[in-house]
């Protein structure tokens, strides 16, 4: 079959899984990003005790956690692991190819453009694990006190959501850890974002351009508005009583 056999079948599947991870990345980080502009409504922290969902003059990023526990996102939810999985064995199986076709694990020494194009182009699989590496480090933060205990009923369910912002980026040093994985994340975005439009077809000259800004716009807000939730939070954490 077409999607299995051909080279650019195998790239489908990765730009098809890709672009889903991308749209959470947006509505995540938008979601997350509400933490900051309860900062300065004076909101941060404001969750009613009163555990139900929506609750008059809750945070906006309470409210957008209480979206994310809504039937209609949990439905989502193992789609988006599905999501991940695909995307993670794709990218296996894709570098496992390519370092086979290259005989052996060495770079792109071609000096075409396309070939050598850039620094995170040769580095997706490395940039890919240190993304998959701190994303377990991350569910332990968030995930497994939410969603966890209110899916499955494993663990405390904390209902208070800045607590956690807190209690995660309190620490300077988890704080530094995850600026470092935004960057990752970023590389790992911005080429995987025109590898994407490459893969089915809009490679044109003028197109080409033009998508690869989008891609690095993209990235940049959703990476911008991680590092603005994590300082901000470090910030409310360390310096605000
Ligand atoms: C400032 C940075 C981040 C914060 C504050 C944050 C916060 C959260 C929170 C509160 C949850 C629990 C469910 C929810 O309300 O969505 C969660 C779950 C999750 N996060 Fe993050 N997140 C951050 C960055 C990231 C990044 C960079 C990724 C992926 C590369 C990621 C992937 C996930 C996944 C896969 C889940 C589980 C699915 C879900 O419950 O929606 N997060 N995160």
């Amino acid at each position: 079959m077409f999607i299995f056999n051909s080279s650019i079948g195998k790239k489908f599947i990765q730009a098809v899984s890709g672009a889903f991870l991308i749209i959470f990345m947006l509505l995540h980080s938008t979601i997350n990003f509400f933490s900051v502009i309860d900062s300065f409504l004076g909101k941060f922290g404001v969750a009613a005790a009163d555990e139900a969902i929506f609750s008059k003059g809750d945070g906006l990023f309470k409210l957008g956690c209480d979206f994310m526990s809504t039937p209609f996102i949990s439905i989502m939810v193992p789609i988006l692991a599905l999501g991940f999985l695909i995307h993670i064995a794709y990218g296996c199986w894709l570098t496992w190819q390519n370092i086979r076709a290259r005989g052996g694990w060495k770079r792109y020494e071609v000096s075409s453009k396309a070939a050598a194009d850039s620094w995170s182009a040769k580095n997706m699989f490395v940039l890919g694990i240190v993304v998959l590496g701190l994303i377990f480090f991350h569910l332990t933060h968030f995930w497994a006190k939410m969603q966890l205990p209110e899916m499955f009923g494993i663990g405390n369910f904390e209902n208070n959501p800045y607590l956690l912002l807190e209690a995660t980026f309190g620490h300077w040093w988890v704080l530094a850890l995850y600026l470092v994985w935004f960057a990752a994340l970023w590389f790992h975005m911005v080429h995987g974002f025109w590898s994407m439009f490459q893969t089915v077809g809009w490679n044109g000259q003028t197109w080409f351009k033009r998508v690869k800004v989008i891609g690095i716009i993209v990235a940049t807000l959703i990476c911008l508005m991680l590092s603005a939730t994590a300082v901000n939070a470090f910030v409310q954490a360390n310096f605000v009583v």
